[in-house]
């Protein structure tokens, strides 16, 4: 597991290859069956894998903040999508939960081959009006899933700048902040 968890890297550009139903079933009841505060289960999915929709769900996302030049192509476009929403009849703050079930899913898609992405840069009043989302539902995150098309590499972070970067071949670089500059065993030191 843990080999799994530092090895898997956000992938934005994918195969243009269907996602197995079975797959996306597994991500989402792996989020079903994830902790939940005071278990109020307060979140709802929808899973998208029809094509026409998977060409609208893209345009309502916003990729690589950093990288302008580094967006993903309709060419490259996710295969499929499960959107987390929080229904607001039931708890209206439960950002962890959906943070949690998010990394879930990700891990499942990474165990089954596949890569995904985890979005919270949505142009959530167009996605509402396209899933037709009903009123007591906030959209909290997208999680974009797919067969990768590149290979992202974790680096270590230099001059704490967090933005990750290209390298000649292309390759996507990830800063990470190294185990020393965030742990403190048990006090912190002076
Ligand atoms: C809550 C959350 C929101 C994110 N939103 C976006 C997003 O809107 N667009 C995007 O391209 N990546 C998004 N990401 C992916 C991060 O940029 C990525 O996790 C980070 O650069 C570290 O890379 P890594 O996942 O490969 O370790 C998001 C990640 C998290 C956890």
């Amino acid at each position: 597991m843990y080999r799994k968890i530092i090895r898997r890297r956000t992938i934005r550009k994918y195969k243009q290859r269907a996602v197995p139903k079975e797959i996306l079933v597994k991500c989402v009841d792996a989020a079903r069956l994830s902790p939940s505060g005071a278990n109020l289960q307060p979140l709802k999915y929808v899973i998208i894998n029809n094509g026409e929709l998977l060409k609208k769900v893209f345009k309502t996302l916003r990729w690589a903040g950093y990288l302008p030049d580094y967006q993903p192509s309709i060419e490259e476009m996710p295969m499929a999508y499960i959107v987390i929403l929080l229904d607001q009849k039931v708890a209206n703050s439960y950002g962890h939960d959906a943070g949690i079930a998010a990394m879930s899913i990700s891990m499942v898609a990474y165990d089954e081959g596949l890569g995904s992405c985890i979005l919270g840069a949505i142009d959530r009043k167009q996605l509402e009006k396209i899933l037709n989302i009903h009123d007591n539902l906030n959209i909290v995150l997208v999680i974009a899933l797919g067969y990768p098309a590149e290979k992202p590499v974790p680096d270590k972070m230099k001059n704490g700048d967090q933005k990750y970067w290209l390298d000649e071949k292309e390759v996507l670089h990830v800063p990470k902040k190294e185990f020393e500059d965030i742990v403190n065993w048990n006090v912190f030191s002076p």
